[in-house]
């Protein structure tokens, strides 16, 4: 949840006063929801005057800060590495903290709502307690049998580029969230915990793979992805996650990883 500041002025908002960049006025069209107050959500305009190479995430901050404090939404390290701030802008998954204004054509309307398929719990803050508990139940952790070892466990380099790429998860659920079999079926376990799973299924140095691919053998597990690629294209850390549900996929037929 969001946490009021007293911080009013980003650096670029200065920039703009001083001159120095050619300011633009954006309205950002937000669909809010207060259950406490209306049981449907409504969409509110708000305009600001900044420069076009701010971010997203500076132009809520500044419309919680300026003009309305009941605004909410997550958000924390404002580098793109927490995860907190995932949601639709202009109709895609974007992290509001890497996602430039210029970049999502302000010369209309900029609309900005809560990522889909989750509960909505306010505004843009949704439940992610299911996300997360998908997340839980594929053993995001190091399997192995036997005595501890007296070292760190080595790994060739080879072996460590086999899942390189799921590593780089920061668990922002932009891609379970912009899956169209997730919305329509929320047992599904979703790309991101799929993800989590293949980073430790092709880990040489585990030896839980198999629990991990009787999990996902389930009726709401990888044979659930229909490949739609929507997974993919909203991940912010590039991560080729159809690429990892398919070799999930075909881990569970071969037995090979
Ligand atoms: S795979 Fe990408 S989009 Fe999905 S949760 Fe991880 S970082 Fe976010
Ligand atoms: S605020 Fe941390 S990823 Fe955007």
């Amino acid at each position: 949840m969001s946490t009021p500041t007293v911080e009013t002025h980003s650096a670029a908002l200065d920039a703009v006063e001083a001159g120095a960049v050619q300011p633009i006025t954006v309205t950002f069209r937000i669909r809010r929801f207060n259950p406490e107050e209306h049981p449907d959500p409504v969409w509110v305009d708000y305009q600001l005057t900044l420069d076009p190479k701010e971010r997203v995430l500076d132009a809520l901050n500044r419309i919680k800060w300026e003009q309305d404090g009941t605004l909410t939404y997550r958000r924390s390290c404002a580098h793109g590495i927490c995860g907190s701030d995932a949601m639709r802008i202009n109709g895609r998954n974007r992290l509001a903290c890497k996602t430039l204004i210029k970049d999502v054509n302000p010369e209309k309307p900029i609309t900005i709502e809560a990522i889909k398929g989750l509960t909505v719990l306010k505004d843009l803050v949704v439940d992610m307690d299911p996300f997360f508990q998908a997340y839980k139940d594929v053993m995001p952790f190091l399997i192995t049998k036997g005595n501890d070892p007296t070292r760190e466990r080595l790994q060739s380099a080879e072996d460590r580029e086999r899942f390189d790429d799921t590593t780089k998860c920061i668990l922002c659920a932009a891609c379970t969230s912009s899956c169209p079999v997730f919305w329509n079926d929320g047992q599904y376990f979703g790309p991101a915990a799929i993800v989590n799973a293949h980073r430790f299924i092709f880990d040489s140095r585990d030896e839980g793979a198999e629990q991990r691919l009787e999990i996902l053998n389930d009726r709401e597990g990888v044979w659930r992805c229909r490949t739609t690629f929507n997974c993919s294209e909203a991940c912010p850390r590039g991560i080729e996650v159809t690429k990892a549900i398919q070799e999930v996929k075909r881990a569970l037929v071969t037995r090979r990883f």
